[in-house]
């Protein structure tokens, strides 16, 4: 009887231990799953859904389970491929402090969860951290409320259009910016915008004048700055050109940098803003665009004033040929330029158009030694990011900058604007028929210790 009783509390023991293992493995197994609310969800906030949500510039929502499951097999195909998020810069070679593009990680956990079925999960409460809308992104109080005069039409004839538009504005004082916000109206038509701050002289009546031009084969052999203002009437009576102080730009999905430690961008009391090459997409039905700007003014004492610098290709080809000649698909252009002092960088923004290969720049310093600072080894027209440094980047004294941009002008092109291939001029204008190259830099006189500041 007794043996009998042992051998019953054993039984009993092994099979409680056998359900607590199971109840155990079972919530584990809950705990260590992947699911879409506790792991899949937040890389998407962060990653797609700036761009992917109902009023966003892609095509389609992503913002609830539903979405994703019904797309899980596409999704995986442009997550693998790194078509989707767009992202162009090599990340190997450059750090940037607004990097979108998913680490392997994030999409091999993707990746297993699309495989392992889209568990779905306990659902949990979602946090939007992103707010859009009239009001801005930064969550700030908007200091100066910029906007377009009026809403420009754009014809429903499925064929891009490029703009240039002026946006006059006058204050009481010389001020600073901690940050100028582009805010795109229509965002279904918005394409990309890239735009100046332009201080004008005290004669000039910034309300005189045009407010915008339409590119077209008459502007295309514009070839300058001074064409521009003359044509805004932005030029002084004696000839004072306008001077920039900004040079920004914006893309759907990007969000304004917001400038701290003492550092700040100069409004002028008097100025424009002037958005020299605003893209909108095609559409097949007319339809507006009223964009503009939101300006935060700094709070605290401005002691760094940002400065701005664009650089164009001194000599096109060592023969001085100004086209790209039909079929060539390896026309090289070079930047090379020398600084003469100490200096910080913060942004670097190259610009090509659709011709555009590949795009490459690095230092050398006195010292030989080598400064990476961004290569793009597939040049995508659509994404011409301002690629924000992760942390300012230390230019000594004496240095030279080097880029090399190559362009394709043969059928290989996918992105050739005419087949066949015809030349195409180069540095002529801003149309998107000739080509261009451009490499822009926001940069400061180098403080001690600025390698070690982090931007956001
Ligand atoms: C910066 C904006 C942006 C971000 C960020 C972004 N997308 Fe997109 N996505 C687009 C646009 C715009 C399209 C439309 C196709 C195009 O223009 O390339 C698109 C298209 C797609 C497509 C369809 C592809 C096709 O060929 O039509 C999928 C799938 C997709 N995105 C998934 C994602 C996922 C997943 C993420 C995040 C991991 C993401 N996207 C992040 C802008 C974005």
């Amino acid at each position: 009887m007794h043996a009998m009783k042992n051998i019953l509390g054993i039984v009993n023991k092994v099979l409680c231990s056998f359900l607590i293992c199971v109840l155990l493995c079972k919530s584990n197994y809950i705990i260590c799953q992947t699911t879409y609310y506790k792991d899949i969800y937040p890389i998407l906030l962060n990653n797609c859904i700036g761009c992917h949500r109902n009023d966003g510039y892609a095509p389609f929502s992503l913002t609830s389970y539903v979405d994703i499951k019904k797309r899980s097999q596409f999704i995986k195909y442009v997550i693998s491929n790194r078509i989707m998020p767009p992202w162009n810069a090599d990340n190997h070679y450059g750090d940037f402090a607004n990097n979108r593009s998913l680490s392997e990680e994030k999409i091999k956990k993707i990746i297993n969860w699309i495989d392992s079925g889209c568990v779905e999960g306990i659902k949990t409460k979602i946090k939007e951290k992103i707010t859009y809308g009239e009001s801005s992104q930064l969550q700030l109080k908007v200091d100066l409320k910029l906007r377009m005069k009026e809403p420009f039409t754009i014809k429903g004839i499925n064929q891009n259009t490029y703009i240039c538009y002026k946006i006059p504005y006058e204050i009481k004082n010389d001020t600073f910016a901690n940050a100028i916000e582009f805010v795109p109206g229509n965002k279904s038509i918005v394409h990309h915008a890239s735009y100046q701050v332009l201080e004008v002289a005290d004669d000039v009546d910034i309300n005189s004048g045009p407010n915008y031009f339409v590119f077209d084969a008459d502007t295309l052999n514009r070839v300058n700055d001074e064409h521009d203002y003359r044509y805004f009437k932005l030029i002084g009576k004696d000839g004072k050109m306008p001077k920039e102080t900004y040079h920004g730009g914006w893309l759907p999905g990007t969000t304004a940098q917001v400038y701290q430690n003492g550092i700040g961008i100069r409004i002028p009391k008097k100025g424009v803003l002037l958005i020299r090459n605003f893209h909108y997409s095609p559409t097949p039905i007319e339809t507006t665009d009223l964009s503009g700007f939101n300006i935060f003014f700094t709070r605290s004492k401005i002691s760094r004033t940002l400065g701005f610098a664009s650089f164009k290709p001194q000599n096109p080809t060592k023969d001085g040929k100004w086209f790209i000649k039909k079929n060539d698909s390896n026309f090289v252009a070079h930047i090379n330029v020398k600084f003469y002092n100490d200096v910080s960088l913060l942004n670097i923004n190259p610009h090509m158009h659709r011709l555009g290969k590949t795009f490459l720049s690095f230092v050398i310093t006195p010292t030989k030694d080598t400064i990476h600072l961004i290569n793009i080894p597939n040049w995508d027209h659509n994404w011409q990011e301002f690629y924000r440094f992760k942390k300012m980047i230390k230019v000594p004294k004496g240095s030279v900058l080097h880029a090399e941009a190559m362009y394709d002008n043969s059928i290989r092109n996918a992105e050739n604007p005419y087949s066949p291939p015809k030349d195409i001029m180069f540095e002529w204008g801003m149309n998107e028929d000739s080509e261009m190259m451009r490499l822009v830099l926001l940069y400061l006189p180098y403080e001690a210790g600025d390698e070690n500041k982090n931007l956001k």
